[in-house]
């Protein structure tokens, strides 16, 4: 095979959860200290990668396609790399599929991509699905390394990886493999960094997050309210947030920890996906509706404004029209702020997919417009009744309109207002008026302390 030139520019796609865009991030670093720059808008990049998801639907066909647009007149591509977790789950099926992927990496092995774009450049084909014992982390530089880069308002860090539940209708063991925490010490200097680059929220992410433990500077062994706590003692970092969460992984000493840190955001996301015990049990969740709820009334006794959100799956085999009651009925008893809800989608090599009792597609449908008619009334709901509270607004872009600005409530709302302001500000504002999406609010004062 012919040997190609080094690329020059770059462009990352990342699609799916926010930890692929933390991934993303971390390879965008990787390559510009590679000395290969992000490719400006508009124009062909000489490397592409496509950082991809494998929780649902055809998101290999959508890979196929995506690769099948880069192609160019005269038939060549440029280097194409596919990370992430279809990488992980079908990488020899991409390369026997498509020539023009130079390269396959699966999420644990990324920080192997500049060995690879010299292979690759060189003319061969590589791919790395590799599981290692050492983690991405250890081999990756440290980020803002001489404090040359900017952050963003809200830094996500990726504080652990991968799952021990082995849900039956979900890949993520698979792809992302066993339950990782990463060392304190390494998240604490992260976080420092990303706080002198810039960032005023730290979003901590893990497929769960909660389970997440370590030993402190002293030894002491900590989980994530430990982590939590000592993040909040940072005087410059203003709001901290962590997704995602199992019911079970919910601790007391969690719980404690959103009724006293103060810079710990009135916001959980913990998904239940199903509202019936028979359902749960067959997708292994290991909770009941119950116990779910009963997690919920303990965060809600320490932090009574706290704006929950969740995830739902319908449609799982076997469940019938009662099952799909009994969630609604579970929607109803919570009153979310938020949510997000799928149909479920058959995984090849988890349990769940080969299930008898597949529930067909017009069911599904049914069952969804349902559900979402129901989440979309109590999000509104949540929106309409936060109208008149005072609260603080962290700014993250312009809005549509002319002086118009987005930011973030406690709550996680998205929050529009007019005023003179700039992105990373914190501002105290008035909410006005709320709708499905969004809040509208008054300025109360420029900058908050
Ligand atoms: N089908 C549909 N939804 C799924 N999820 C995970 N696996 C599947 C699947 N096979 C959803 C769950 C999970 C979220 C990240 O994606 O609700 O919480
Ligand atoms: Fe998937 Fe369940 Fe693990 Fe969440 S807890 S990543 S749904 S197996």
């Amino acid at each position: 095979m012919p040997s190609t030139q080094n690329p020059r520019t770059y462009r990352v796609k990342s699609f799916g959860c926010q930890m692929n865009v933390y991934d993303g991030e971390r390879m965008a670093e990787l390559l510009t200290d590679q000395g290969i720059a992000a490719a400006p808008e508009g124009e062909e990049a000489d490397l592409v990668v496509f950082n991809t998801c494998h929780i649902r639907e055809k998101a290999a066909e959508k890979v196929y396609s995506d690769i099948g647009r880069l192609r160019r007149e005269d038939g060549s591509s440029p280097l194409i790399a596919v990370a992430g977790c279809v990488a992980q789950a079908e990488g020899d099926e991409i390369m026997r599929r498509s020539p023009a992927v130079k390269m396959v990496v699966g999420p644990q092995a990324y920080h192997r991509l500049p060995d690879m774009i010299r292979e690759a450049t060189a003319g061969r084909r590589v791919t790395d699905t590799d599981m290692p014992a050492e983690t991405k982390f250890d081999a990756l530089p440290a980020r803002n390394q001489g404090g040359r880069r900017r952050s963003g308002p809200t830094a996500f860090l990726t504080v652990q990886e991968g799952c021990d539940k082995f849900c039956t209708y979900c890949v993520v063991p698979y792809t992302r493999g066993a339950e990782v925490s990463r060392p304190h010490a390494a998240l604490m200097d992260e976080a420092r960094r990303l706080i002198d680059a810039g960032a005023r929220e730290i979003m901590l992410l893990g497929q769960n997050v909660n389970a997440w433990y370590g030993e402190d500077a002293r030894g002491r062994r900590i989980g994530l309210d430990g982590l939590i706590r000592e993040l909040a003692d940072i005087p410059e970092l203003a709001r901290i947030r962590y997704t995602t969460s199992h019911p079970n992984d919910m601790t007391e000493a969690l719980i404690a920890a959103h009724g006293d840190v103060e810079k710990l955001m009135p916001f959980l996301h913990l998904p239940v996906q199903a509202g019936s015990d028979r359902v749960l049990r067959a997708m292994n969740r290991s909770h009941t509706a119950e116990s779910y709820l009963k997690v919920l009334d303990r965060v809600r006794a320490v932090r009574p404004d706290i704006a929950l959100s969740g995830d739902f799956i319908v449609g799982f085999p076997g469940e019938t029209d009662a099952d799909f009651e009994d969630t609604l009925r579970l929607v109803d008893a919570v009153g979310y702020a938020q949510c997000f809800s799928f149909k479920y989608s058959p995984r090849a090599g988890t349990p769940a997919a080969t299930m008898e009792d597949q529930i067909p597609a017009e069911v599904m449908t049914e069952r969804i417009v349902r559900l979402q008619a129901a989440l979309g009334r109590d999000q509104t709901a949540f929106n309409v009744a936060s109208v008149g509270k005072t609260c603080q607004v962290l700014v993250e872009r312009k809005g549509k309109l002319p002086g118009q600005w987005l930011g973030k409530s406690p709550w996680l709302q998205s929050v529009y207002f007019d005023g003179d302001v700039a992105v990373g500000d914190m501002v105290t504002v008035e909410l006005t008026e709320g709708g499905y999406n969004a809040v509208s609010a008054r300025l109360l004062s420029p900058v908050a302390a």
